[in-house]
């Protein structure tokens, strides 16, 4: 089933050339399309407020659209291919363009705008017989998640006395989600949101305890979304459990809008980026997860049970049991999943370690003490459906190997990291296996850098900062880059202007651009139609500025994108091939 049209892994289309542009370009013979920009309508029945280009769209009418920042992304289908749910990441905002006089002024309505910009949405699209795509608005699945919506913590954490606060004395019950990097969708047909950089909303205190410290939580992180000012929950020195309810993998089911979204804590706490979930042979789900966060680890959940048919009704607790690992590479080119079990491997009472909540809870500290292996800011994984090979893109780090910092080894072999690397493994036997072969598929970088660790090893067009991954159903690796508005065009980043998109035949390694996206953009969110003839990418951030981005003063648009006029508006866009056939070949 994984060969769509017998077409195999083929990669047909002409190389994109790299360069400076405000626009999104494609190789020819494509199109794209832009679909619900941030502040679009999301349909919610008899709540459809317009979009202002002042952005005086007040709170209340940002919990009824488009977020902004869009970044991972799934499609689910309900007339096969051509009509379904396309449920999508609100990162994060640029407070400068969210409100008319950016931050000016700070107020608890700006608060609220901020968080109902944040978290999921759920949207409906239906294709036409000429390969164009409509939202339907109003949809009867039409939700907005925001980072003030009622969610329940499941799983062995739930209910731990380190999740228990004022407002929440059972532990169970938390407000909202955030910062909601990439994702994972389920074949139970759920979607997987992931919890990354929630330290960046949590003001810390001048005496960090050694847990707030490991996880980053320190004073002056308020100052960049500036909730805890009116939202004291975000203040740790009043609520100093409320971090402990984020850095979760949530779940959503997109059929049934009235559904509570559920953090599943035996997944494990991290600044999670992405959950590639297959399933074994015998039908257990297998979870792969990067925590993108420098020196951060690789993670895999294996549910106890297998999945049952009956949709999300009949899965609802699959997530709450089973075994989680992380991942040990070693310099021989295997590796061993090492299980974050209380009682294994040391991770006992004296370490802290009493109950299975607390290693769950306390993941990078069990981690630590497992001996697992610091990487390179694990981004997205993603399974190759063909050969069932797992690939995990290790963005960059420009602190390895420097003074104080983790040394090279040999899956992270660069030091001063900053082009990153693609990963893969196979696993010995089936999913579930505990040990695996690992090599590189790629270290990212551009030849024409004079320092040695710059250049990289790619067959093909230039590339650095890999971020976005997804092996397609025919096999075809798409790698979408996130170099950050500091460093595009700058430094060893000077041939490379905008963020990319790139396909790959991960059998031939040659890896072709196939995308480029506007200016001070990242490329992100990655999901296919079953057909593979409509390829659906979020374009986030797409102007923002090199200094900070939440600077009242600074020039509102550096990229017109995608209206020509006004603020910049990040947007999901579907790809199509002018002939109506698979995207790449
Ligand atoms: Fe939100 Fe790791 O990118
Ligand atoms: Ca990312
Ligand atoms: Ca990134
Ligand atoms: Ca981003």
């Amino acid at each position: 089933s994984g060969n769509v049209s017998g077409l195999g892994r083929a990669i047909g289309f002409k190389s994109v050339p790299m360069a400076a542009v405000d626009t999104v370009v494609v190789p020819e013979g494509y199109s794209t399309q832009v679909l619900y920009r941030w502040g679009d309508p999301t349909g919610i029945a008899g709540a459809m407020p317009a979009f202002k280009t002042d952005g005086s769209n007040t709170a209340e009418e940002q919990a009824l659209q488009a977020g902004m920042h869009h970044d991972g992304m799934a499609f689910f289908p309900l007339e096969g291919s051509n009509r379904g749910l396309l449920v999508l990441n609100h990162e994060y905002v640029d407070d400068g363009l969210l409100h008319p006089d950016g931050m000016k002024t700070w107020t608890p309505e700006k608060v609220r705008k901020s968080m109902n910009a944040h978290g999921v949405s759920v949207i409906e699209l239906q294709r036409d017989s000429a390969g164009k795509w409509t939202q339907l608005a109003p949809s009867r699945f039409a939700r907005r998640v925001t980072a003030l919506t009622p969610m329940t913590l499941t799983g062995p954490a739930a209910g731990h006395a380190m999740l228990r606060t004022a407002a929440d004395p059972s532990g169970t019950q938390v407000l909202g989600t955030f910062n909601n990097c990439a994702n994972g969708h389920t074949p139970w047909g759920t979607y997987l949101t992931c919890e990354e950089n929630f330290a960046d909303y949590f003001e810390g205190t001048d005496t960090p305890d050694a847990h707030q410290k490991r996880w980053g939580i320190k004073k002056g992180n308020g100052a960049k979304y500036r909730w805890h000012e009116h939202e004291a929950r975000f203040d740790v020195s009043k609520h100093p459990n409320e971090s402990n309810r984020y850095g979760w993998v949530v779940e959503i089911d997109p059929q049934d809008p009235t559904s509570t979204p559920r953090k599943r804590t035996a997944l494990g706490r991290a600044a999670h980026e992405g959950a590639a979930t297959a399933l074994t042979n015998d039908g257990r789900a297998v979870i792969y997860m990067g925590e993108d966060s420098r020196f951060e680890y690789i993670y895999k959940f294996v549910s106890r049970d297998a999945v049952k048919p009956g949709g999300a009704a009949a899965n609802r607790d699959l997530l709450d049991h089973g075994t989680l690992y992380v991942a040990r590479f070693d310099v021989d080119g295997t590796g061993e999943w090492l299980p974050l079990v209380q009682g294994k491997g040391g991770l006992v009472a004296d370490k802290g370690f009493t109950t299975q909540g607390d290693v769950l809870i306390k993941a990078r500290q069990a981690s630590d003490l497992l001996g697992a292996t610091k990487m390179d800011r694990p981004e997205w994984t993603t399974v190759d459906p063909l050969t069932k090979e797992v690939y995990c893109t290790l963005t960059n780090n420009s602190n390895r190997g420097g003074a104080g910092q983790p040394f090279m080894d040999a899956a992270n072999p660069r030091s001063n990291n900053t082009m990153g690397q693609i990963i893969r493994w196979k696993e010995t036997g089936d999913l579930d296996a505990t040990k695996f072969a690992w090599n590189h598929l790629v270290l990212a970088g551009d030849p024409k850098q004079s320092r040695y660790e710059a250049q990289g090893n790619i067959k093909g067009d230039t590339f650095g900062s890999p971020d976005g991954l997804m092996v397609d159903a025919r096999g075809v690796l798409w790698i979408e880059t996130d170099v950050s508005t500091s460093t595009l065009g700058k430094g060893e980043y000077a041939n490379l202007p905008n963020n990319q998109m790139l396909a790959c035949d991960p059998t031939k390694g040659e890896i072709r651009r196939f995308l480029l996206g506007p200016a001070g953009c990242e490329i992100t969110g990655l999901t296919a139609t079953p057909d593979l003839r409509t390829l659906f990418i979020n374009i986030q951030h797409p102007g923002e500025p090199a200094n900070e981005r939440s600077d009242p003063e600074r020039p509102l648009a550096v990229s017109k994108w995608p209206d020509g006029a006004g603020r910049p508006r990040s947007a999901t866009i579907a790809i199509t091939k002018n002939d109506g056939g698979v995207i790449g070949t």
